[in-house]
């Protein structure tokens, strides 16, 4: 059986990394792509994963969710890799809530959960679509999995201002 590659979002800690740990045990059956934010906390969870479990096929690569430019840097390295994706698991994500009357703003001009939670999430598929040339709206040759909060169907999003 040819291995898989398996990328999970915000693997450095929490269900990414307890899923990351899990999968590592299996160095021979999958690659495990490891999209952290943070190089320090990403590699780290590298280091431990391999500490554990010596043959885990366990990699670090940088990934800022809160930023369209990471991310389409991300999708250009993992391309370039020769890598052939297999599982995405959208599991990177935030809950700040709406704690604050001075929303945190991201350099593409949104507020930062928003931005980590949802708009960092949605141009995943047109982006490795443009890499693999499948076209829009056909089954896509890997699994998608999004791990999400209840507040995705229970919130209420604010449509006069999207950034609060
Ligand atoms: N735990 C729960 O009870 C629960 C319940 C319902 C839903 N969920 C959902 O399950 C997922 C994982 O939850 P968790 O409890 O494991 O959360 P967690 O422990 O807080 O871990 C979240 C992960 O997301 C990463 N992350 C945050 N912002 C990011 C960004 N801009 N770019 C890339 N990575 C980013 C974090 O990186 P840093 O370490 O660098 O911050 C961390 O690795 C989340 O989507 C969460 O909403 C969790």
């Amino acid at each position: 059986m040819s291995k898989k590659t398996i990328i999970i979002t915000g693997a450095n800690t929490g269900i990414g990394f307890a899923a990351a740990r899990i999968l590592g045990r299996s160095g021979d059956k999958y690659t495990v792509i490891l999209a952290c934010r943070s190089e320090e906390r990403g590699q780290e969870a590298v280091r431990t994963i391999k500490e554990e479990s010596p043959n885990a096929d366990v990699v670090y690569m940088n990934l800022d969710l809160s930023s369209m430019a990471s991310v389409h840097k991300f999708v250009e390295n993992f391309h370039a890799s020769g890598r052939r994706l297999h599982v995405l698991c959208n599991n990177a994500g935030m809950n700040v809530g709406n704690t604050s009357n001075t929303p945190q703003i991201t350099q593409d001009g949104f507020e930062v959960t928003m931005a980590t939670n949802h708009l960092g999430k949605l141009p995943w598929e047109q982006i490795w679509v443009s890499y693999y040339g499948i076209r829009l709206f056909s089954k896509l040759p890997w699994e998608l999995i999004w791990v999400n909060f209840k507040e995705i169907i229970l919130g209420k999003l604010q449509l006069y201002d999207g950034n609060r």
